[in-house]
């Protein structure tokens, strides 16, 4: 009993209260009974960007960033990568279990044949600047399709959000191909029943006059394992933030909209984008020790370096390392690899990066690999993005399915002024002072 209970005293009544741990973590509403008064409102924590707070239980995703592990569902990530397809791990993420050959045929068929998107869908798509950003297109479009899917509110109804998850998975390598065809002036190619899921989304990218797209297997294999290890990552920004949204009980495409827009910044999925600028600015192999310097005297960040939870090494790196190889042989070396692996090797014996653990991430090495495939770099946030959507969707239902869960709606410690009068605008010539924190 005794190492399930915490004791509190508190200093300012000498009261102390005995609180339980719920499965190792104190309940912060436990504190709210810490009192100096009964016009007390109860002692709050605060905790900014969440950084020692469990917002959720969850069944999805384990990380042990100290030991660098990764499992989706139990399964070890390195497992999963090397014997399953993405559409098996997706099953996998959203349902708990690995499908039987029967169950991944079914799903397999359901994804593919919700891969089309409505013709308005893709008229909507054209309106867009020719330069437009495809990871604006892309986070605008999927939540335009909430437009197209009104049923989709039903989130109560089981049965309504399995045709949305399946609309979701199949539509979004449609709609990132769209964004793609749509950068370049090409013609909108649509989805090919024939093709796995990454071979079809190939063909949607990149088939021009031939009648029939073949996909190179070591390509389709690599955009497969890429897919896998970004299937989910527990409570991410991104993660958090379709949570976020859904809790308000929005439909699932806006929540992945939602949850999309929280991926494009450059610290969480666009950081693979950053790493290609970066490498470009360094320019070749011999710049790396000054520009290596320049980071450590806080001239900017080192991208594709260090994260927040693994603090020994990103699993998933290491697997992207195993198949950036195989793109290589069929691409050809890319000269920027020569320069990122000189900046992994100086920063791991860096100081200054060693005793902050920071490590290459899954983002370092993605980006090389898929600008060797022939991706501009505008288009690496949105190859993570679909992916993702499978472990945002298993949040979402999970979120959904927790009976202690409710609208999400933290607290603040309020710094502003205390009650003030209304000063008419002719009297307002003197500017108060700024209020104080
Ligand atoms: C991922 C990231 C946002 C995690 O941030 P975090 O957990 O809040 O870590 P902090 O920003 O507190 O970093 C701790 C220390 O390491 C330094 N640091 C962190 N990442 C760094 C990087 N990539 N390059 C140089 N220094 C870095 C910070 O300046 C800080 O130093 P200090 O203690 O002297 O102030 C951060 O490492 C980062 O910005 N990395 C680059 C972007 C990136 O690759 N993102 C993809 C994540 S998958």
């Amino acid at each position: 009993m005794e190492d399930k209970v915490i004791s509190i005293a508190d200093r300012r009544t000498q009261a102390t209260y005995e609180l339980p741990l719920h499965k190792g973590a104190l309940r912060a509403m436990d504190l709210r009974q810490i009192k100096t008064g009964p016009d007390d409102f109860g002692l709050m924590t605060y905790d900014p960007a969440f950084m020692n707070t469990a917002s959720c239980e969850s069944a999805i995703t384990f990380i042990d960033g100290d030991r660098g592990i990764l499992r989706y569902r139990g399964y070890p990530i390195e497992q999963l990568a090397e014997k399953c397809t993405f559409l098996e791990v997706a099953y996998l993420v959203l349902f708990g279990e690995l499908p039987t050959s029967a169950e991944l045929a079914d799903w397999v068929d359901q994804i593919t044949h919700h891969t089309m998107l409505h013709e308005t869908t893709k008229k909507f798509l054209e309106g867009f600047r020719y330069d437009a950003h495809p990871m604006g297109m892309f986070i605008s479009t999927v939540a335009a399709l909430s437009t197209v899917y009104p049923g989709a509110r039903n989130v109560h109804d089981a049965e309504a959000r399995k045709l949305q998850i399946y609309r979701l998975i199949g539509k979004v390598p449609t709609i990132a191909a769209y964004t793609y065809r749509h950068s370049r002036g090409f013609p909108y190619v649509y989805p090919d029943n024939d093709l796995s899921y990454p071979e079809n989304f190939m063909n949607m990218l990149w088939k021009m006059a031939e009648p029939k797209y073949q996909a190179h297997p070591h390509l389709a294999k690599a955009l497969d394992v890429l897919f896998i290890l970004h299937a989910d990552h527990e409570q991410n920004c991104s993660a958090n933030v379709m949570r976020a949204v859904g809790s308000s009980l929005a439909d699932p495409f806006v929540c992945t909209a939602a949850a999309a827009a929280a991926l494009s910044g450059p610290l969480h999925g666009g950081a693979n984008e950053e790493v290609l600028k970066m490498i470009d600015e360094i320019g070749s192999k011999d710049r790396v020790p000054a520009y290596v310097e320049s980071v450590k005297a806080g001239h900017g960040k080192l991208m594709g370096f260090g994260h927040r939870i693994y603090k020994n090494y990103d699993p998933r790196a290491r697997i992207i390392k195993w198949a950036a190889d195989r793109v290589f042989e069929v691409t050809g070396g890319n000269p920027k690899l020569e320069i990122a692996l000189e900046l992994e090797r100086i920063a791991l014996q860096d100081e200054y990066f060693v005793k902050r653990k920071l490590y290459p991430n899954v983002d370092f090495y993605s980006g090389i690999m898929y600008q060797a495939m022939g991706f501009k770099p505008e288009m690496f946030t949105v190859l993570f993005a679909i992916p993702r959507t499978v472990g945002w969707l298993a949040q979402w239902q999970e979120m959904l399915a927790d009976p202690e869960q409710k609208i999400a709606r933290p607290r603040q410690i309020y710094t502003g002024h205390e009650a003030r009068d209304f000063v008419p605008i002719e009297k307002r010539g003197v500017k108060a002072a700024p209020p104080t924190r």
